[in-house]
């Protein structure tokens, strides 16, 4: 199968379908995702709660992001690699958001960066896109403004808040983005926003009436216990599995099991 390239972000998502895209931190993870047939791999921000156990996602550094992109692109064959801008690496201006894009890209080796925002980011979008950095926009539940939002809530339920979102929509295709992300907002809204815009819409708790879908790989693979958004299927007990394993590898030491003479050396 051919590299997915920017370019086949296109609505309706691929020949085989919607769009899929699952988030990926590392290269072992990558490297699965990519060959189960994800069209992305997002380097998401959603590292610094999954991988890092922060309470949200603004701790997350530049550094960090540059550093899983480059462990991501090494474990991708045919995905495109879309990395995240952290919170404190873009909202300062259009220069800033474009030093820390560039750095994702040249550094990292993503293909196009995400962002999150919308009216405050339209000069941001557009002065990257004027300088070949594909932009996928990322608008709904934008966990970057979780305190400024009240909590990690659905959006866009009032009347407003939907012809909101989808003036945003308009707004960012308009300045160059080439694909958004919409979360935790209401199915129907979701439709309408797919319905505004000639981009692709990948939604996340956003129904499935959009061009792709997202979900972050730890949600997926049922990596912790203590809950996920009402929007993710779990379709692996990984936090049971893995603990297992673990738990058999201590029991084999502990008994003398192991190492055994098929894992010695004469
Ligand atoms: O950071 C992330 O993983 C994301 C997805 C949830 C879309 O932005």
């Amino acid at each position: 199968m051919s590299r997915m390239r920017v370019g086949d972000l296109v609505k309706h998502g691929t020949e085989a379908g919607a769009l899929v895209a699952v988030t990926a931190y590392d290269y072992a993870f990558a490297r699965l995702a990519d060959q189960a047939g994800a069209d992305i791999l997002l380097v998401g921000d959603s590292l610094g709660m999954v991988v890092q156990g922060e309470e949200t996602t603004l701790p997350v550094t530049l550094e960090h992001m540059v550093y899983h992109t480059r462990c991501v692109v090494r474990g991708r064959e045919r995905a495109l690699v879309v990395a995240d801008l952290p919170f404190r690496a873009y909202k300062a201006g259009p220069g800033q958001a474009l030093d820390s894009a560039a750095r994702l890209m040249a550094e990292g080796g993503a293909e196009m960066v995400k962002l999150e925002g919308g009216a405050p980011m339209v000069d941001t979008v557009a002065f990257l896109s004027e300088r070949d950095i594909p932009v996928m926009g990322h608008l709904g539940l934008t966990p970057q403004s979780v305190h400024q939002l009240g909590g990690f809530r659905v959006q866009g339920r009032d009347a407003d808040g939907a012809a909101r979102l989808v003036e945003e929509a308009l707004d960012l295709e308009r300045a160059g983005a080439r694909a958004l992300v919409l979360e935790a907002v209401p199915r129907t809204v979701a439709a309408r926003v797919r319905e505004a815009v000639g981009i692709p819409v990948i939604g996340i708790g956003a129904g499935p009436d959009c061009d792709g879908q997202v979900l972050v790989i730890n949600d997926i693979l049922g990596m912790d216990e203590r809950g996920q958004p009402r929007f993710a299927r779990r379709y692996l007990d990984g936090a049971g599995q893995v603990r297992d394993a673990i738990g058999a590898f201590c029991r084999d030491v502990r008994a003398g099991a192991f190492p055994d003479d098929e894992h010695s050396f004469d």
